[in-house]
Parts: C-alpha cells; sequence; structure tokens
C-alpha cells in the first residue's frame, strides 16, 4: 500500500528561527529576539534590554529573508508540494497595537507565496510559533493578559483576509500544550510572565498559565470562527500539538494511571478544546487539584464550540516513560521531561528515538477525533553534521538523519494502512535553522546545510546533505508508487 494520492510532502519552519532580518524595515521586535543561546546544558537567557556583547541567534538566523527564492527553489527540487512556515507577527505589526500592517512586511509574504506557487508548493502557515510582539509582554504580560485576544484577532483577520486564495492551510499556535504548567516550555513561560533571566529559573504559575492558555484557546477560535464564516471554501484550518508520547515505565496498575494523567495533561487537554470545542471532562478536577480558577466570561464557552479545527497536526519527535517508582532515570525531550526507556536509543540531545510511537500516536490520534485528517507537521533529528569537501563539493555525510526519516516514514506508512487519515507530513527544519530549545546553530536538522555557526559567523551559503537526496527519492517512490 502506498500514501494517498496528493499526500503533502515537505517541512516546517519558524521565522523566529529561520526568517532573521529582525529589525529590517520597520520589524518590531519578537519574544525570539530577546534570547540568548545556549546549549544542552546551559539554558538560554531572556534579557530585556539587549547587551551589545551578547549574541541572540534569531537576529540572523538562517536569513530565510533574504534567501527565500534559492530556498523555495532548493525545497522544489527535493519535490516538495508543501512548505510549512510561519508569519512573523511583528514583521506585520511591530508593536501588536498599529491598527495597520507595515507594508513591507505585507509585500515580503506577498513575494514568499507567490515564489511557493510559482513552484507548486503549498504552504501552510502558523500564525504564531513561539513569538509574540515584545511589546506586548512587557506591556501585558503576554498571555496573561485577555487583551491580546483581540490583538491576537486583528493580525490574524489581516492575514486571512489578505492570503486566504493564496493559503489554504493555517495553523493558528504552534504547540500550543506546551503552555501547560506541567510542560518544560520556557517560551511559554516567558509569554505569561514579563521575566528576565535564564530560562531555567522562570517562575511558572499554574493560575496564569492554565488562564494564559485559555486566552490563545479563546483567540485561535476567534481566527477559526472568522475563517469558516468568511472563506469556508477556501481554508482549512488546523491545531498544533506537541505530541509527547509516554508509556508507563511497568506495568503496575499505578503507573499506567499515571501515564494516562501524562496524557491528559501535556497532549489531550488542549487538543480536546481545539478539535471538540470543550473542555475535557476531567479539566474541572484538574483546575482544582491545581488551585486554578479559569477567567470564564459570557460568550466564552459559545467562542470555543463555534472554533473547532478541521485538520488536527502535531509535532513527534521522541517518547518518554513515566513511573510512580523512584527508579526511573529522567531524561530530556521535547519541550518535556520524561523517563528513559530501556528499548530505546537517544539523540545526542537525550531524545528517544521511536518511530513505532509515532504509528501508536497516530492511531491513538484518529482513535479520539473519528479519524480526523491529519498532518504530522514536525518530526526531525537534531545532530552535529560535519562537512567534508570531496573533488570540491562540500558533501555532508548524515545516515543518521536519513535513517531517522526513512524509519518514521515507515510506520507512518502502517498508520496509513491501518487506515489512518493521515494527508501530509512536512520534516522540522528541513533547512539549518536555530534550534528553539537551546538557541544553537549546530543541533542541525537540515536536508540542507547553511554556514552559519554558534559564534554568529557564516557566510550564509548553502549545501545539500546526503539526506536530501534520500528525502527526493523517497517522495519521488512514494508519487510513483
Ligand atoms: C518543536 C518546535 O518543539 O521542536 C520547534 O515547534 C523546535 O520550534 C523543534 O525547533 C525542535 O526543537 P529544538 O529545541 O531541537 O529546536
Amino acid at each position: 500500500m502506498a500514501f494517498p494520492k496528493g499526500f503533502l510532502w515537505g517541512g516546517a519552519t519558524a521565522a523566529n528561527q529561520y526568517e532573521g532580518a529582525w529589525d529590517v524595515d520597520g520589524k518590531g521586535d519578537s519574544l525570539c529576539d530577546h534570547m540568548r543561546g545556549g546549549d544542552v546544558n546551559t539554558p538560554r537567557q531572556i534579557d530585556e534590554t539587549f547587551d551589545p556583547e551578547a549574541l541572540y541567534p534569531s537576529w540572523e538566523a538562517t536569513d530565510f529573508y533574504h534567501h527565500y527564492e534559492e530556498d523555495i527553489a532548493l525545497f522544489a527540487e527535493m519535490g516538495w508540494n508543501v512548505f510549512r512556515m510561519s508569519i512573523n507577527w511583528t514583521r506585520l505589526f511591530p508593536t501588536g497595537e498599529e491598527a495597520e500592517p507595515l507594508a513591507a512586511g505585507v509585500e515580503f509574504y506577498d513575494k514568499v507565496f507567490d515564489c511557493c506557487r510559482a513552484h507548486d508548493i503549498e504552504p501552510l502557515v502558523t500564525l504564531s510559533h513561539y513569538e509574540m510582539p515584545y511589546a506586548l509582554v512587557d506591556k501585558y504580560n503576554g498571555w496573561a493578559s485577555r487583551a491580546c485576544i483581540d490583538l491576537f484577532f486583528t493580525y490574524a483577520k489581516f492575514c486571512l483576509d489578505r492570503w486566504h486564495g493564496k493559503v489554504k492551510y493555517w495553523l493558528t499556535f504552534n504547540e500550543v500544550n506546551t503552555g501547560m504548567p506541567f510542560m518544560n516550555n520556557v517560551l511559554s513561560t516567558s509569554m505569561v510572565q514579563h521575566y528576565t533571566g535564564t530560562t531555567a529559573n522562570a517562575p511558572k504559575d499554574a493560575g496564569r498559565c492554565f488562564n494564559a492558555l485559555h486566552y490563545q484557546f479563546l483567540a485561535g477560535a476567534k481566527a477559526v470562527a472568522y475563517a469558516h464564516e468568511h472563506y469556508a471554501d477556501d481554508v482549512m484550518m488546523g491545531n498544533m500539538t506537541a505530541f509527547v508520547t509516554t508509556y508507563p515505565l511497568t506495568c503496575d496498575p499505578a503507573d499506567l494511571l499515571a501515564n494516562q494523567a501524562r496524557m491528559r495533561e501535556c497532549n489531550w487537554y488542549a487538543s480536546d478544546v481545539q478539535v471538540r470545542g470543550a473542555y475535557p471532562y476531567y479539566a474541572e478536577r484538574m483546575w482544582a487539584e491545581e488551585g486554578v480558577e479559569i477567567d470564564w466570561q459570557d460568550g466564552d464557552r459559545e467562542l470555543l464550540a463555534a472554533g473547532c479545527v478541521d485538520f488536527f497536526t502535531f509535532s513527534y519527535y521522541m517518547s518518554n516513560t513515566v513511573t510512580t517508582h523512584d527508579d526511573g532515570e529522567e531524561i530530556a525531550g521535547n519541550m518535556s521531561l520524561g523517563g528513559k526507556n530501556p528499548y530505546l536509543k537517544a539523540s545526542d540531545w537525550g531524545w528517544q528515538i521511536d518511530p513505532q510511537g509515532l504509528r501508536w500516536t497516530l492511531n491513538e490520534i484518529a482513535d479520539r477525533y473519528n479519524n480526523i485528517p491529519m498532518m504530522v507537521v514536525e518530526n526531525g533529528f537534531g545532530a552535529f553534521d560535519e562537512v567534508v569537501v570531496e573533488d570540491g563539493v562540500e558533501r555532508i555525510h548524515d545516515s543518521y538523519r536519513s535513517d531517522y526519516l526513512k524509519a518514521h516514514v515507515a510506520d507512518m506508512q502502517e498508520a496509513v494502512n491501518d487506515g489512518v487519515n493521515l494527508i501530509g507530513y512536512t520534516w522540522w527544519g528541513p533547512i539549518d535553522v536555530v534550534s528553539a530549545g537551546t538557541g544553537e546553530m549546530r543541533k542541525r536538522y537540515g536536508f540542507i546545510y547553511v554556514d552559519k555557526h554558534d559564534d554568529g559567523t557564516g557566510d550564509l551559503h548553502r549545501a545539500r546533505k546526503d539526506s536530501f537526496f534520500e528525502y527526493q527519492r523517497l517522495i519521488k517512490e512514494s508519487r510513483d508508487a
């Protein structure tokens, strides 16, 4: 069996990690522009005012802004028919409170979408990928304030009105569930609390986290409802969940229950609101146990119910385990911590490699949401790459990345054979970008190498890695099947 006809193959990026040109043509500074780089042991630092001696990786990133034509041509060469990217809110609304967007920002995204279309690539656009205008963080503590709902809606409405004819697939908030207090997402933490210091020490306030999520759910629902009302024939609106797949470490029933609680907290709570339009039945108890009061206002429930998404998207990188026994060893994961799994190997950053977990996860989502159309919008392998020059050509022999790709695609194929309604796959960071978690450049995911390094050096030239040709071959084979 093969992937369905018209299956979307491509890659995924985010403006703050890729676009660069952070202050060009009037763009305002985003939250991520205030973050320094770190590494696996050194947490990132958030600065309120910029230190002239410090490096801020998002400022230049890998400069999609000035390389978009070259990069999109490379994507087309691999055979893509979808490209996930995000719009940088501050390139359109520098402080988030302007009534009209910046013309230069609008023109930039016009050109990018036209370029995609010229290559028969469907843009898949995230409205907010871990970023918001820093001015809103400063003034309102970001999503700690209900005021951000309408400000986000002004931005989202502009994007939908302008680009609904060019962009069919839209996602509201990237990995919105990582704002849960149980997750390890420093970016979400800083979005709900105006905070400067190292990300490891950022305080977590459960009440703020749950309410900041409530406001994001309402803001997302408002955008979805608006799109359905005005552009139902043109667009499909999706959620984006960071899927943190966990297994009970043992068959002790207590571990089973602990794992169920983790899956609910990390994955289903946010997904249920966005797919079913209401909080899950166990939310009340969760809020009570966390001492949280949700700021319900008139119309909130109706708005959530009106904002159900058309398709389910998620990121999947790894899996972890959960146990109530104290012999479980803790290991890092995507915006999360969890237990070690003795059956799995891990990347150099401690993320456990589990392709079968992807098949399992796809089936779980299909079971819960009546086999809603699904896309895996992030999956990938962060690794150190070595450039060697052979016959005057730069080569990167990244078989580890190709192995990860092929294994995950094979298990996706199994899920499709199971009957899962999977419509697309976008590899994370198909061209090297800044790492969100550590701010590093050397944690590379790309099929395309970019000459950019952690000390800020590099001339930004691009080179095809071996995995570029593997992905190209895999896409072709899948279409020919
Ligand atoms: C996801 C994010 O959590 O994981 C991306 O949506 C991020 O922004 C990706 O880059 C990989 O994480 P990291 O920390 O290796 O960049």
